[in-house]
């Protein structure tokens, strides 16, 4: 049985989608992408509603879930803001794109920003929401009923979601490099491709279970499998030699200036 509450999401690229397909589920959805075709394709795989037209998706809601690139917001607001209502809510998942920004340029008194990542499509996201002294309990309560089940939801304050994002919505494209690179190792040393990369994946899970289920700190557990004049050692000084924690440091901080980077220009 689906609830009453109507949700309408503008952008039906990869995010969009992954939150629709979750959202169809137990809402009605409607669906408004500037693409006509990709609005009508997944309106057509979820069995929900297409709008023509943003402002048509925009007041047959009560929520609206805003999936474009930041770039698209202000082209977005200029054509839509007239036809939002103050009874709605705006979730935005636009990255870097700060609560401030949103609120002057939406004039509704509901706006929710939340980072979200990729891996929610399989029920392991997670899902980062901007915390102020205005969000109230029901607000949450409501986030939480319709976010359910796509992994871990967290209330931060805008910097620290800020810092969140950095990891979970980049996040998962370093460690998918990590894993080509690993499954590649495992070619070059004569495995097939199918091979190595399920032996990645496992290698990936198994570590990452194992850290949970100890709570041990890294290097212990690390010093665990590294005996003396071993194998692991040898890797691990070859790791090391290309000074792969400054690598990976340096990646996440690049990641986090260039969202401040966008921030700056959006409010220019
Ligand atoms: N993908 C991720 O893992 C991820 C993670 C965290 C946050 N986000 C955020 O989520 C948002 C969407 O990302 P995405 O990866 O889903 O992008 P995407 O695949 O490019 O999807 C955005 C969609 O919005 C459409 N669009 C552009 N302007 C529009 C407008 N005025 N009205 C309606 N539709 C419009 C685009 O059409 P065109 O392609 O024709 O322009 C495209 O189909 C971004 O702000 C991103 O920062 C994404």
């Amino acid at each position: 049985m689906k609830t009453k509450i109507k949700i309408a999401v503008i952008g039906c690229g990869v995010m969009g989608s992954a939150l629709a397909t979750h959202f169809s589920k137990e809402t009605q959805v409607v669906l408004y992408d500037k693409n006509r075709e990709k609005t009508v394709l997944l309106s057509t795989k979820l069995g929900c509603k297409s709008a023509k037209t943003a402002p048509e998706a925009i007041q047959s809601s009560d929520i609206v879930l805003l999936a474009i690139k930041p770039k698209d917001l202000h082209i977005f607001a200029n054509a839509t803001k007239e036809y939002f209502s103050k009874r709605q809510w705006l979730i935005s998942i636009l990255a870097a794109t700060q609560l401030g920004l949103l609120e002057k340029t939406f004039p509704i008194p509901t706006i929710i920003r939340a980072v979200p990542n990729l891996p929610l499509i399989c029920g392991k996201g997670i899902i980062g929401f901007v915390e102020t002294a205005q969000t109230t309990k029901e607000q949450k309560e409501k986030i939480t009923r319709l976010f359910h089940s796509l992994g871990l939801l967290t209330w931060l304050s805008e910097d620290h979601l800020n810092i969140l994002s950095a990891f979970t919505g980049s996040g998962p494209a370093f460690i998918f490099l990590l894993i080509e690179a690993l499954t590649e190792g495992g070619v070059f040393l004569g495995l097939s491709y199918q091979e190595a990369l399920s032996f990645v994946l496992e290698v990936i899970e198994g570590s990452t279970a194992l850290l949970k289920s100890t709570q041990e700190h890294p290097a212990i557990l690390k010093t665990k499998i590294s005996s003396p004049g071993g194998t692991t050692i040898a890797g691990l000084k070859v790791l090391e030699e290309t000074g792969v924690r400054g690598i990976l440091i340096n990646a996440l901080i690049a990641t986090y200036q260039k969202a401040k980077e966008i921030q700056k220009n959006q409010q220019m």
